[in-house]
This record gives C-alpha cells, sequence and structure tokens, in this order.
C-alpha cells in the first residue's frame, strides 16, 4: 500500500525557500506516529532538507539521479524502482514527488495536515490531483485540520 503523508496551508504550499515555514508539534508527533518503523520515501531536496540525517527509527528510501550515495539512506533512481522492492511505503515529499506519484495514481491514501493560515510559499501540491479522493476529517486542532483521504 502506498500512502502519502504531507503538511500544506491554506494555498495549498508545502514550503517556502526550501523549508517549511512553520512547526507544529501535533503535526510533527502525527508524523512520527503514523510513519514509525516503516518504509519512508522522499526526493533529493527532502532529504537534504532534513539536515542531512535520515529519519531515525524508519528505512529511508531517496530518489534521486544525480546522488547515488546517500549515507544512511537507500537510494533508487526511480519511483517505480523503488516501489518495486518496497511495495509498502510513506511518500513523505516534497513536492516534485508528492505532485508525480499522485499524477500516476500510485497513492491508495493520503494523510493531509491542512493548516487553516498562509504562508506565501512557493512549492505546492497540486490540489487538481485530488479529485478521486473521498476526505475524512480525522480531527481538529485551532490552527489545522487532520485529513485521510481515500480513493474513491
Ligand atoms: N510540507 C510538507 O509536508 C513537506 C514534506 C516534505 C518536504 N517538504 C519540503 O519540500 C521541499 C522540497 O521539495 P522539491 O519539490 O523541491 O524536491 P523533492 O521532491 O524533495 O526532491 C526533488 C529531487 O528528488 C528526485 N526526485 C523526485 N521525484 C523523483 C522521481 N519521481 N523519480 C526520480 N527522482 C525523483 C530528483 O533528484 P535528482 O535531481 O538528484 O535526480 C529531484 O530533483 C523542501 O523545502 C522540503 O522542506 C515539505
Amino acid at each position: 500500500m502506498v500512502q502519502l503523508i504531507a503538511i500544506v496551508d491554506r494555498d495549498w504550499s508545502i514550503a517556502k525557500n526550501n523549508a517549511i515555514p512553520w512547526s507544529f508539534p501535533e503535526d510533527l508527533a502525527f508524523f512520527r506516529q503514523k510513519t514509525d518503523g516503516s518504509v519512508i520515501i522522499m526526493g533529493r531536496k527532502t532529504f537534504f532538507s532534513l539536515s542531512e540525517h535520515p529519519l531515525p527509527g524508519r528505512k529511508n528510501i531517496v530518489l534521486s539521479k544525480t546522488c547515488p550515495d546517500i549515507p544512511g539512506a537507500e537510494v533508487f533512481p526511480t519511483l517505480e524502482q523503488a516501489l518495486s522492492q518496497y511495495s509498502d511505503a510513506w511518500i513523505i515529499g516534497g513536492a516534485m514527488l508528492y505532485n508525480y506519484t499522485l499524477r500516476q495514481r500510485y497513492v491508495d491514501a493520503l494523510y493531509i495536515t491542512y493548516v487553516r493560515q498562509a504562508y506565501d510559499g512557493d512549492l505546492f501540491l497540486n490540489a487538481s490531483y485530488l479529485s478521486d479522493f473521498s476526505f475524512y476529517l480525522l480531527h481538529a486542532t485551532r490552527q489545522a485540520d487532520f485529513l485521510l483521504g481515500l480513493r474513491c
């Protein structure tokens, strides 16, 4: 099963200046709880935005055609090669990988933390790819809705 997890702002932005311009401890805890012990797949830029350290307690897969060796991570040149080896995985970003995975319809379920404020971001999850999903509110806080999307 391929699952995607992301936090977006009101405009579906996921980042600004190559970083996430907000920090919500509840969302970080939710991300940790969902992905702990699992395989996580990320783009090269996301990996290097994490201070170049793999996320502990998870199998870190990085997609890259330009960086074949990354300490602490297994690198694949394509998502298809990664998924042929790890069919049960979480797609954890960034924008290029999210949008590719959704466009190819590889995602079975997605967890979106939808922040109600706008942060003037410069990278976006393309919400037009979400029309085949039904969304359910898992819980809400003062700042964000935690949504589960299941393919219809
Ligand atoms: N809000 C959130 O939930 C969230 C989550 C994660 C990351 N982010 C943010 O997202 C930003 C990075 O996103 P980004 O779109 O610039 O970059 P990205 O998707 O993290 O990485 C892009 C790079 O990854 C490789 N790649 C991506 N998709 C691939 C595919 N389908 N097949 C093969 N290789 C692929 C390529 O590497 P090569 O060029 O080496 O081939 C590509 O240049 C960071 O600012 C990060 O903080 C936000």
